[in-house]
């Protein structure tokens, strides 16, 4: 599949600061690509240089075949973006926000109308069409900045963070929809998030620590790079068990209370094979698959954080910046 966005060698420093420092990485279309870190790991700057809101200080990024510095203007008018901060106009209502985004990016007079319903329809709030802004709850106001960012049908939907400071059911209403744009829409969606549920959906991941990307690959590509699966064994006797597991599969299982433990590719191949190995003495199987939390762990040394955090100020700036230049 064609990669929408191939990234090489970027970097950008703010003074003596590398925020992002040498990644690479492409995304192919019509996928969900996450970037996964912690507070301060480069995420926003990198979706930020992306978006074509700030320069790289050196390398390349590619969004739908433009460069991204010698062609901000191209990567524009082709990608849609959700940031943290709303940029919604609250008196105006959710249908006419639609109308007056697609007015700035040149949509057809005939066809605004049709698709500012669609993406409203799309997101569930056709039935608030006609309601101001400033009336809407948190998880609306995010999916109607999701319908915004896909008024002009672009090929590319960046968000940052999208279900930041949301409760759970907006979030997951919120994060349906997204899930079915590379399918329904042929959208690829760059995102950013900290929850882990929402990694897991992602076609593929990158872990970005530090400004580096220290892991990438699809959730379970990361998860089995840990070593994949834990068998945990209950038997009448361990002592037999384990020699049986070593003559059979040619694995010295460990023990810990009571119980033995394997380290296994993909425990439900495995598990068979065990059984079989034991035929009297197994008395119960469980097995431990690895989280991307451990995966997280392992590459970073400690968890991604679970609280919720706003994005520096300079960057709302950016953005209403970027609002108006349109
Ligand atoms: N405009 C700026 N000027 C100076 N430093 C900046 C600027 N923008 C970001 N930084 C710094 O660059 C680093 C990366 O910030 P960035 O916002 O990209 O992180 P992030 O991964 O998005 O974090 P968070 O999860 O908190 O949103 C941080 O150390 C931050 O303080
Ligand atoms: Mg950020």
């Amino acid at each position: 599949m064609p990669a929408v966005i191939s990234v090489e060698a970027l970097t950008r420093k703010f003074g003596q600061l590398t925020a992002v420092d040498g990644i690479s990485f492409q995304v192919e279309e019509k996928t969900i690509f996450g970037f996964l870190g912690p507070n301060g790991a480069g995420k926003t700057t990198t979706i930020s240089i992306l978006c074509t809101l700030i320069n790289p200080t050196s390398g390349r990024a590619i969004v739908n075949g433009h460069d991204c510095k010698k062609e901000p203007r191209l990567v524009r008018s082709s990608i849609g973006i959700v940031f943290q901060d709303s940029t919604l106009d609250k008196d105006l209502t959710a249908y006419e926000n639609l109308v007056f985004h697609a007015y700035i990016y040149g949509v057809k007079k005939q066809e605004i109308r049709k698709r500012a319903e669609d993406a409203l329809r799309f997101m569930g709030l056709f039935e608030r069409k006609d309601d101001l802004v400033k009336r809407f709850s948190g998880g609306m106001k995010r999916r109607l900045e999701v319908a915004r960012g896909l008024i002009h049908r672009p090929r590319v939907l960046f968000m940052d963070e999208p279900t930041l400071g949301l409760d759970p059911q907006s979030r997951a209403h919120l994060w349906e929809a997204i899930s079915g744009l590379p399918k329904e829409h042929g959208v690829t969606v760059f995102m950013t998030t900290h929850y882990m549920d929402e990694a897991e959906v992602c076609d593929r991941l990158a872990i970005i620590d530090g400004g580096r990307i220290i892991a990438q690959g699809s959730p379970g590509e990361l998860k089995r790079s840990l070593g994949g699966d834990i068998i945990f064994l209950k038997t009448a006797d361990n002592k037999k068990a384990a020699l049986k597991i070593k003559e059979a599969l040619g694995i010295t299982p460990g023990e810990k209370e009571g119980e033995l433990f394997l380290a296994s590719g993909r425990a439900e191949e495995q598990i068979p094979a065990v059984i079989r190995a034991l035929p009297d003495l197994v008395l119960s199987v469980r097995f431990q698959r690895p989280t991307l939390n451990d995966v997280f762990l392992k590459f970073t040394g400690r968890e991604i954080r679970q609280q919720d955090v706003q994005g520096p100020d300079s960057l709302k700036e950016d953005l209403r910046a970027y609002v108006r230049r349109h």
